[in-house]
């Protein structure tokens, strides 16, 4: 159905070819990728925030070194994505304001607070091992600009996963206190972790039509399905335990059976309740006016420098 400008876009996302920004497309796919990747940025940028918090008190020059770079990837990550949401009209400034005035979301997973060395181990394996287990089917996304993005932020964060579980590997075969660390870490970020791929299907107000539209390329609940699978054998390899008692191969699905995520937690965090909603937008909200002067120094030299060609 739809009209014959409808009906060719459709085909052109059936066919694979990718939308460009100036391409025509339906008011409905760019409100959607406008929420989408604005809502992705603002994780990438609020997604440095629990780990910047350990950067003073790594254990080693090395950890910090490598956390230090691992952090400002997150800083270039938002600014890619920022940039292809631009492309669709709306600029960087009213995205960080509908942010700030609690109008667009981040990441529910970025709310909770990092209380020992082991979160930051925590974070890299099973936070961005999850970012990647999502992304990796956003390359494929039918709008170019954040396809792009994607290809480059995945190469990263490949890089990130691997860090968190260096830091855990050595956790595990230390001490036992190091040991106790790393689980500790392990039941805390766990069902975080799954629930950061969304609400359950049934749940899920945007996937169907944003599969038809290529913008994701597949559910929420078999992605999460995926990285259950691909972490439980990391964690028997590490020697921790997953803290849920439901967990179980189910040899004729080929993957693991799990338990229900609490989605009233979920619900509760993506409404601004979790520990840490309020001091995450604070510091989000402090950097926006602590750079104000700055901003305003910028677009005062470019003004100089147009008036400077144009006389
Ligand atoms: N945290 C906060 N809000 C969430 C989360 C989450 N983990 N999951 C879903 N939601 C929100 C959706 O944004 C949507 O709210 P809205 O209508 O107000 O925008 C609502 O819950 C319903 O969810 P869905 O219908 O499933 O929404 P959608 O189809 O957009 O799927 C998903 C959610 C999977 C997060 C998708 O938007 C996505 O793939 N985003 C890009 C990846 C991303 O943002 N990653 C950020 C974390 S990774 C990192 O930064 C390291």
């Amino acid at each position: 159905g739809g009209t014959p400008e409808e009906q060719a876009f459709q085909k052109r996302i059936d066919d694979g070819i990718k939308i460009e920004p100036k391409d025509w497309m339906p008011e409905g796919y760019r409100k959607t990728l406008v929420r989408q990747i604005g809502q992705h940025a603002h994780s990438e940028v609020v997604g440095q925030l629990p780990e910047g918090n350990w950067i003073t008190r790594a254990p080693t020059l090395e950890r910090k070194a490598i956390l230090l770079a691992k952090v400002q990837d997150e800083a270039g990550h938002g600014l890619y994505l920022y940039c292809a949401a631009e492309t669709l009209g709306v600029s960087r400034d009213e995205m960080t304001e509908q942010l700030l005035a609690g109008k667009s979301k981040y990441s529910s997973i970025f709310n909770y607070p990092t209380l020992s060395w082991a979160d930051i181990g925590a974070i890299g394996w099973l936070v961005d091992g999850a970012a990647i287990m999502n992304q990796v089917q956003l390359q494929r996304c039918s709008y170019g600009p954040y396809s792009r993005a994607m290809i480059r932020i995945c190469k990263e964060e490949s890089f990130h996963q691997r860090q968190g579980f260096d830091i855990l590997r050595v956790l595990c075969q230390g001490s036992d206190e190091q040991k106790e660390m790393a689980q500790d870490a392990m039941n805390r970020w766990w069902w975080p972790s799954l629930m950061m791929f969304g609400p359950s299907d049934k749940d899920s107000v945007h996937t169907a039509q944003s599969m038809r539209w290529g913008i994701k390329q597949a559910t929420n609940d078999d992605l999460r399905q995926k990285f259950v699978d691909q972490t439980v054998p990391q964690a028997d390899w590490l020697g921790l335990k997953v803290p849920d008692p439901e967990l179980k191969w189910n040899e004729d699905k080929g993957g693991y059976d799990f338990g229900e995520p609490d989605w009233n937690e979920f619900f509760n965090v993506v409404k601004g309740n979790g520990p840490c909603n309020k001091e995450r937008l604070e510091a989000r909200r402090k950097a926006w006016d602590d750079g104000a002067w700055f901003r305003d120094g910028l677009m005062a030299h470019a003004e100089k420098k147009r008036a400077a060609k144009v006389a």
